[in-house]
């Protein structure tokens, strides 16, 4: 009997999302495409990551954004198109968006976000037009009529906490931590797993087309100074708190120019300016993940903590 799930293809399936995407894609028995480069057949990395694909029965297509015949053919063999090319890729997408409306098939389309909202964030004039991007090939999809989801989930899990949102830092602190502003804004972490099981769930329901999927689990929505004190119980020591206030942290983005200021550049937009949270959902037309898809099993951020002891 043939499948009633989307057929989908995945842009992007050897990058760290698009992976995890595959694999949800796979453990919820959706015939799973993936456009794989020339070049990644030659990186061991990757080189590991088809084969376990392959192995799973997904269907690997040698193409690129680039390569308008191959990528017009992968995209007429599905129903659903997911791109998780990197950020820095984000305008390739309009080569994707012309053969998406050629193919004529497309019944949903998830552009690369899987981030802040970029029409909601407030650092327009510090990020290098990183959210910018986004928002303008959400432009283009909407004028192209592409039925769409947007999935915006915040940070992923393996950006900025396994320092505890200490710039420079790869783990955690163990005697004194810095805090941003006051320390009382909330942002979002979702692990990158958890990001795509929320993603594949979205594809074949009516509810989420055309609208914007938020990530805001209960358990993984914390400011800094919350952060801190579910570090220090795991610990069993306090820390001292070094406070950075908001004008001396845009001192420093502007003294550090792009990309050696990002990191403080996405704390100042979750932390300071509240980008992940300072707005309601329901009133802004977006639906909640964890809302609507209660029986994903996901990680939250103590758990992840646990796992840095
Ligand atoms: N919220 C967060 O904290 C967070 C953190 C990181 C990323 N993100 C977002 O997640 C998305 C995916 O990022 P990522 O870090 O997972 O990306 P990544 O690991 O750099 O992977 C990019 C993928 O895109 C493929 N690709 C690049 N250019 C292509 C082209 N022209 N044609 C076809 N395939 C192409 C790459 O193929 P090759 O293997 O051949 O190079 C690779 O598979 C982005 O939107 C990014 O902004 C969010």
């Amino acid at each position: 009997m043939a499948s009633s799930k989307s057929k989908i293809l995945i842009i992007g399936i050897t990058g760290s999302l698009g992976f995890e995407i595959a694999k949800a894609s796979i453990n919820a028995s959706h015939p799973t495409f993936g456009l794989v480069r020339d070049s990644a057949f030659s990186d061991p990395n990757k080189l590991n990551k088809i084969r376990f694909l392959l192995n799973s029965s997904v269907t690997l297509l040698k193409g690129s954004l680039q390569d308008e015949t191959r990528l017009i053919e992968a995209v007429k063999q599905v129903d659903v198109v997911i791109c998780a090319v990197s950020s820095n890729q984000v305008f390739d997408q309009k080569l994707l968006i012309p053969a998406i409306k050629q193919a004529g098939c497309i019944k949903r389309f998830f552009p690369s976000e899987f981030g802040a909202d970029p029409d909601r964030t407030q650092v327009s004039h510090l990020d290098n037009n990183f959210y910018t991007r986004k928002a303008e090939i959400r432009r283009i999809i909407e004028a192209e009529g592409i039925p769409h989801t947007y999935t915006c989930c915040n940070f992923f899990m393996s950006v900025l906490l396994p320092s505890l949102v200490q710039p420079g830092r790869r783990t955690p602190p163990t005697d004194k931590a810095i805090v941003f502003g006051d320390g009382n804004v909330k942002g979002v972490f979702v692990k990158e797993s958890d990001v795509a099981a929320f993603t594949i769930s979205a594809v074949d329901d009516p509810r989420t087309l055309n609208k914007t999927i938020y990530l805001r689990p209960p358990g993984n929505v914390h400011s800094l100074n919350e952060l801190i004190e579910i570090w220090e119980i795991k610990i069993g020591k306090n820390l001292e708190r070094i406070y950075i206030t908001e004008e001396e942290l845009l001192k420093k983005i502007l003294e550090n120019p792009y990309p050696y200021n990002w990191e403080l550049v996405f704390i100042y937009s979750a932390f300071v300016k509240g980008d992940h949270t300072y707005f309601d959902i329901d009133s802004s037309g977006g639906l909640e993940g964890t809302q609507l898809y209660p029986h994903i099993k996901y990680t939250t951020i103590s758990e992840y903590l646990d796992t840095l002891l």
